[in-house]
């Protein structure tokens, strides 16, 4: 079984992600900063794609979009630490909302997905002030 489906599978991204946007909707500095804003949906979708298949779930992702390159894809965004911990505010927030929820997602799953988080919104900073 995969991580993926260790956590929930297809509704836990899909609940996950949407709780992160409702955050973000409301975080104007960070929300400014997306390209389609006030349009947050094709966002949430993309970056839905790309943790399914981070955390060994469908491959839509790459399908859609070819090779992750993350660092690439975020610099026409100037990342500053503000915004990185604004991102991961946002997104620690909502894997508590969805576990809250009932997501089944237990403290070694929930440690790992923070994990991975913290490492790659720290490797996206890209501009320093
Ligand atoms: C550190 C703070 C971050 C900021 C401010 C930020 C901001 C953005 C913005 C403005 C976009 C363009 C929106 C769009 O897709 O239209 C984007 C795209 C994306 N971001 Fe981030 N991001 C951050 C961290 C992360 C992290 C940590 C991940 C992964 C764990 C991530 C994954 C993605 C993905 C997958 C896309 C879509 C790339 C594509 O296929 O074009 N981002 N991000």
């Amino acid at each position: 079984m995969s991580f993926y489906d260790e956590v929930g599978g297809a509704a836990t991204f899909e609940a996950l992600v949407a709780a992160f946007y409702r955050g973000v909707a409301g975080d104007e500095p960070l929300r400014s900063l997306y390209p389609e804003a006030p349009e947050l949906g094709p966002a949430e979708r993309r970056l839905r794609m790309f943790l399914e298949q981070y955390f060994g779930g469908p491959t839509a992702y790459s399908q859609e979009r070819g090779h992750p390159r993350l660092r690439m894809r975020h610099v026409p965004y100037a990342v500053t630490m503000d915004q990185r911990d604004r991102w991961l505010r946002h997104m620690v927030g909502a894997l508590e909302t969805v576990i809250a929820d009932g997501a089944p997602i237990d403290e070694a799953h929930a440690d790992a997905m923070k994990d991975y988080f913290v490492r790659a919104a720290d490797m996206l900073v890209n501009t320093h002030t």
